[in-house]
């Protein structure tokens, strides 16, 4: 067999978590992922391949079993290989073969929630029939309810993966295995809870009287309750080694995968976050992936996942809220949100207890007399759950909780174990001037059990979701789109008294949402390309959100809205975006040697696009000078009309802006928002593009 004569390398600087970035010491062996120069042989079998990457290792290596060392090999997502390797070691490779570069492999998976409701497309695509959605998290909870294939028809003859659960697979769970070096064949179980989530979350299917501790009770349902799960187990409760999601792309792609679901926080650099690689590899092969945004905000420029290839998705809430509330003497009912809800609580009222010399309730108090009080804590940094657990220990009766400023009206509840009442940062405030003006300290806790619909205003972006802009991607509106990602009820690993739903947020259950929302346009229009799907989901967003502070959402929080499904399934037009356009955005932006890289070997870097001649369903925009316009900006669209007379037909049109010198923004990151939007003449179809304009430089 030939060797390639060199090695080309990955540079890599991915998201690190303090607790796991490996050794590099000499004596110490870390991960590496190697990439190997084209050409690959196209009919390598799959122990042929092996043994070629094994053959790139030192020989000190193959003596010592390169069967060890060699964690993974790839052909699909890369042409490379992952191993473990001591400095010297790599030093060896590098000085046979190129360069190699260290990897700091850890990323972290991070939570998110579900919903269950959508008719119309639900209809449309038979609840997502004949799809097969691969979801790369923690593994899965066998038996689970969620998990039963009831209604579900048997998988699609393309489907060629595995299934290493003891309890064997069935039309709902298709594939289960694990992606850890050691474990291969080994039942991926989850023994965290947040692949059992987001899988459910996607695709799980009908589970009647689901509810947590009565919470949020009825009927429980994935987004695409018919389709098909694969799930390639790559994270442990601890965090994620990048070269096993590779691993699971790798495999997803080889088991004929239609979306990928991927709520793990990444890197953001595109040239060197393996997930970007990886998913650009499955994106060419008509694979939807869908990746969240990152639990990362309200900060800007706090986002992970942001190749124009993958769905980069933002967090919002529901209209429901898990209602509890004090009532004070005066009258006043401030309402709260709690996830422990005692229901033989007294409705009687009851002594409060609040120090000024210990406000987050982090000191002793100074005797017994509190025994039996309801406690008013603030948020200090520690575990919501600790502080519970704190004024337990002194005999407290319940806690109210008043949350952190940064989370405003987006309260980010946790379990408690303890009753307890969450209270906003702002409604916190008007309880503390309450107890320092009045003589009176007492209150009533409402416990009702219920949970309120039609809360108003909704959906609103959560505190933690990512905010844009992109540092990697300036010129491409991320995140691009909102979905449901606060206190969603989830399946969960039963366990003792815990029940088998959990109430959970997170980017990473904003994600499967809209994996599930992509699976099921996928059964809808078979034909449809990833890019055509985002697209529809893009055009057809609701854009009218407001943010936790309940001002109006920017797009860099939002992206383009929150998801309607029910119009998606038909957009009227769609921006669509080939393999050729990637390849030339990626030659603009990185270079010809970079390039190889991202898209594997070969790559014709004949033709460069910038970052905003992508056709991409959102439009950034940013003028080279600024003109001398009356107002500070002016958009203008030429044609002012677009005749179709055809299905797929191509029109294209110019946009053209001016930035004046009057005016504003005065913000940070100086620009303004605008939208692009095309009406049908029978005004069915509304195709709306977010359109931002930076300032000049
Ligand atoms: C449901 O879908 C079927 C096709 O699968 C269609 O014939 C029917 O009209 C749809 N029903 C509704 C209410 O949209
Ligand atoms: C619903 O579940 C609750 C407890 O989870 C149980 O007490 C009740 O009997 C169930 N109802 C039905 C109709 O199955
Ligand atoms: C939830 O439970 C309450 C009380 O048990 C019941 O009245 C209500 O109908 C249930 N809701 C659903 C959707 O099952
Ligand atoms: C990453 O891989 C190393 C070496 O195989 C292993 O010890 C570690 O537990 C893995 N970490 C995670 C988060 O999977
Ligand atoms: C304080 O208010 C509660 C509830 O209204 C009432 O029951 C209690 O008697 C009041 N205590 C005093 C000392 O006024
Ligand atoms: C309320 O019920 C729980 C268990 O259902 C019990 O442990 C607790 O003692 C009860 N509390 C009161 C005040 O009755
Ligand atoms: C609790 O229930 C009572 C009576 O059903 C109702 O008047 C009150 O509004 C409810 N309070 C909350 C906070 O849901
Ligand atoms: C993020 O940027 C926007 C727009 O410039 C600005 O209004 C906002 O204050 C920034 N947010 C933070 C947390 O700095």
């Amino acid at each position: 067999m030939d060797l390639v004569p060199w090695l080309i390398f990955l540079l890599l600087a991915l998201f690190s978590n303090p607790f796991f970035v490996y050794s590099s010491s000499s004596s110490s062996a870390s991960r590496y992922i190697i990439q190997v120069e084209e050409p690959i042989e196209p009919q390598l079998t799959e122990a042929s391949l092996k043994s070629w990457h094994e053959s790139f290792l030192p020989s000190t290596v193959e003596e010592s079993g390169a069967d060890q060392r060699l964690l993974h090999s790839y052909s699909d997502v890369l042409n490379g290989f992952a191993a473990m390797l001591t400095e010297d070691e790599l030093h060896e490779v590098g000085k046979k073969r190129g360069f190699v570069l260290p990897l700091v492999t850890t990323h972290t998976p991070d939570f998110l929630g579900l919903k269950v409701e959508k008719k119309g497309l639900w209809n449309d695509s038979k609840l997502g029939s004949g799809v097969i959605i691969g979801v790369l998290d923690t593994g899965v909870t066998p038996g689970h309810p969620s998990y039963d294939d009831e209604g579900v028809p048997p998988p699609p003859s393309k489907w060629k993966g595995r299934c290493d659960l003891e309890t064997g697979c069935n039309n709902k769970l298709i594939g289960a295995r694990s992606m850890f070096k050691g474990m291969g064949g080994r039942p991926p179980i989850d023994e965290y809870g947040h692949g059992t989530c987001t899988s459910s979350t996607v695709a799980g299917n009908f589970v009647r009287n689901a509810s947590y501790f009565g919470l949020a009770n009825g009927t429980a349902a994935g987004m695409a309750p018919r389709a098909h799960l694969a799930i390639y187990q790559v994270c442990h409760s601890y965090g994620c080694n990048v070269s096993d999601i590779l691993a699971g792309l790798e495999a997803g792609i080889k088991d004929g995968v239609d979306i990928f679901s991927i709520s793990i926080g990444g890197g953001s650099a595109l040239d060197q976050d393996l997930i970007a690689i990886g998913s650009f590899a499955a994106a060419r092969k008509g694979i939807f992936v869908s990746c969240g945004a990152g639990n990362d905000g309200p900060d800007n420029f706090t986002l992970c996942n942001e190749a124009p290839w993958v769905l980069t998705v933002a967090a919002s809430s529901i209209d429901r809220s898990f209602r509890a509330s004090v009532k004070l003497p005066n009258g006043k009912v401030i309402l709260g949100v709690s996830l422990d809800q005692p229901r033989n609580f007294t409705k009687n009222s009851l002594p409060l207890y609040y120090s000024t010399e210990s406000r987050a309730c982090d000191m002793d108090p100074p005797d017994d007399s509190h025994r039996g009080s309801v406690w008013v804590c603030e948020a200090d940094g520690r575990f919501p759950k600790d502080v519970a657990a704190f004024v337990k220990s002194h005999g407290a009766r319940a806690l109210i909780y008043i949350s952190p400023k940064v989370e405003a009206t987006t309260i980010l509840m946790t379990e408690l174990n303890f009753p307890g009442i969450w209270l906003t940062s702002q409604d916190g405030s008007d309880l503390i001037s309450y107890l320092i003006s009045a003589s009176n300290h007492s209150a009533s806790i409402i416990f009702n059990g219920t949970t309120d619909l039609g809360i108003s205003p909704s959906p609103v972006v959560a505190f933690f979701s990512s905010r844009g802009p992109s540092k990697t991607t300036p010129g491409i509106l991320k995140p691009d789109i909102s979905g449901p990602g606060l206190d969603i009820l989830t399946a969960w690993i039963p366990s003792g008294d815990a029940p088998e739903y959990a109430i959970k947020s997170g980017t990473s259950i904003s994600t499967p949402h809209l994996s599930g929302v992509a699976a099921l346009l996928k059964a809808t229009h078979p034909t449809w390309s990833p890019a055509a799907i985002k697209s529809a989901i893009l055009t057809t967003a609701d854009a009218n959100m407001l943010d936790e502070l309940l001002e109006p959402a920017l797009y860099f929080t939002k992206g383009a809205g929150h998801v309607n499904p029910n119009k998606a399934v038909d957009p009227g037009l769609i921006y669509d975006i080939t393999d050729d356009d990637y390849i030339s955005y990626i030659c603009g932006k990185f270079g010809k040697k970079r390039a190889r890289i991202i898209a594997r070997g070969v790559v014709d870097c004949s033709k460069r696009m910038r970052e905003e001649e992508l056709n991409y369903p959102s439009i950034l925009l940013a003028p080279k000078a600024k003109a001398t316009a009356k107002t500070f900006v002016s958009a203008t669209v030429t044609p002012k009309t677009l005749a179709f007379t055809k299905l797929n037909e191509q029109k294209s049109f110019t946009v053209r802006v001016k930035w004046g010198s009057g005016g504003p923004p005065t913000s940070d990151i100086k620009f303004v928002e605008g939208k692009l939007t095309w009406i049908s003449d029978d005004g069915k179809h509304v195709v709306t593009s977010p359109l931002i304009i930076y300032a000049p430089k």
